[in-house]
């Protein structure tokens, strides 16, 4: 039976932090994987993050079983935070939610339901989007497409193309849009070019399904999620999956969740109980640690606070960032990535090419995907220098 299981190519993502560990040389810089990275080069615990955890253990609380759908606090706290606590669409209890493994497992148990529901339908994500998009949906069972979305020559979105392929997907297409900071690009639609974007999808029956991964490392966190109420307010049904990962910097304890909003109580009702079978059958219920620690900095108001003014820095150290690659681009004469300073969220795409990005892995022990993709956040003033260089040096030959 295993002779039939064929070796797999390695994660683009994560097979390159596999790569990064079993590297030897000490410079290494690893702007492969999605991380945010302090100063020092390493992860940071938040301190409201911190905080909540030593409440937490001072309480000795058994390890019971979560609900299926994970746990109401935590719920209700992020419901909160990505509609509003009064917001009426919560009031009419049309917006089913639960508990996810991060954000990854809310799109996967997304996409099963979608399949489960309509096995036949298309599903169209950006060209270029996260490198595990297409691979999560087609393992789901969908035929994948791509819309229009990445203008190289502009360094910017081809929103005209994007409006003609939506308008010409069949009803019922699912449709993923990532409600902000663009990964990989970082390239966001305005709000005006939202609104043009929720109409199409509504008029041409589409099914948004957004992904918000990276909230608060664009503008702010009620920036970053203001075009989940234009979603809400067109009245059409759509998925929206979000990650703590992030925000919380709570990478390992694979804590998001999936909404699913709807035109009645009767439909959310209806929907949640297919989503917790879809949840029972795979991992029966999630674990605890993460949801209780986001449920606390997100109820308690002095954590909460820190919470905000801690993700705001770590956004605003990331533009800062960006400038000072540029500025160190422009001083060894590479005037045309200028461009790095205006992306939003933790990824810079930044035009090499993949034999570049090989280059820059293989000669200077400096990692980013092959598709030109690197991660900013990950970079200090230690490594700075260094990075500029390598990059200065691939692009001279
Ligand atoms: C990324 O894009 O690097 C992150 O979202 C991490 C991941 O799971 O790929």
């Amino acid at each position: 039976l295993f002779d039939r299981a064929e070796l797999a190519p390695a994660d683009p993502i994560l097979g390159l932090t596999e790569a990064f560990n079993a590297d030897a040389r000490p410079e290494k810089v690893n702007l492969g994987v999605g991380v945010y990275l302090g100063e020092d080069g390493k992860l940071p615990l938040m301190a409201s993050v911190r905080e909540a955890e030593e409440r937490l253990v001072a309480q000795r609380k058994p390890k019971s079983y979560l609900g299926i759908d994970g746990m109401p606090a935590f719920r209700e706290a992020v419901r909160g935070l990505i509609f509003g606590t009064e917001a009426q669409v919560l009031a009419d209890a049309r917006v089913a939610t639960v508990q996810s493994l991060g954000g990854t497992g809310a799109l996967k148990v997304g996409a099963d339901l979608l399949h489960q529901l309509d096995p036949e339908a298309t599903v169209l994500i950006s060209d270029p989007s996260w490198e595990n998009h297409r691979a999560l949906f087609t393992r789901a069972g969908f035929k994948v497409e791509a819309y229009r979305y990445y203008d190289p020559e502009a360094k910017g979105i081809d929103f005209d193309g994007l409006l003609e392929d939506l308008r010409a997907a069949e009803p019922g297409t699912i449709v993923v849009l990532h409600a902000c900071c663009h990964n990989p690009t970082g390239y966001d639609l305005s709000l005006e070019q939202w609104d043009q974007i929720v109409a199409v999808l509504d008029e041409r029956g589409l099914v948004p399904f957004l992904d918000m991964a990276y909230q608060g490392f664009g503008f702010g966190i009620a920036e970053d999620g203001a075009v989940v109420a234009k979603f809400v307010a067109s009245g059409q049904d759509f998925l929206l999956s979000t990650s703590y990962s992030k925000s919380f910097s709570l990478y390992g304890e694979r804590i998001g969740s999936l909404s699913v909003v709807l035109g009645s109580a009767d439909s959310a009702k209806r929907v949640l109980s297919q989503l917790k079978i879809t949840i029972r059958t795979n991992y029966s219920n999630p674990p605890t640690l993460g949801a209780a620690l986001v449920a606390t900095v997100l109820t308690d108001p002095d954590l909460r606070a820190s919470w905000e003014t801690e993700l705001g820095g770590m956004r605003s150290r990331i533009k800062e960032l960006r400038q000072v690659l540029v500025d160190g681009l422009a001083a060894r004469g590479i005037q045309d990535m200028g461009f790095i300073a205006g992306q939003l969220g933790m990824f810079s795409y930044s035009g090499l090419t993949k034999d570049q990005m090989v280059a820059l892995r293989t000669e200077h022990a400096v990692y980013g995907l092959d598709s030109g993709r690197m991660c900013v956040a990950a970079l200090n003033t230690g490594n700075l220098d260094r990075v500029a260089g390598a990059i200065a040096s691939v692009r001279s030959k």
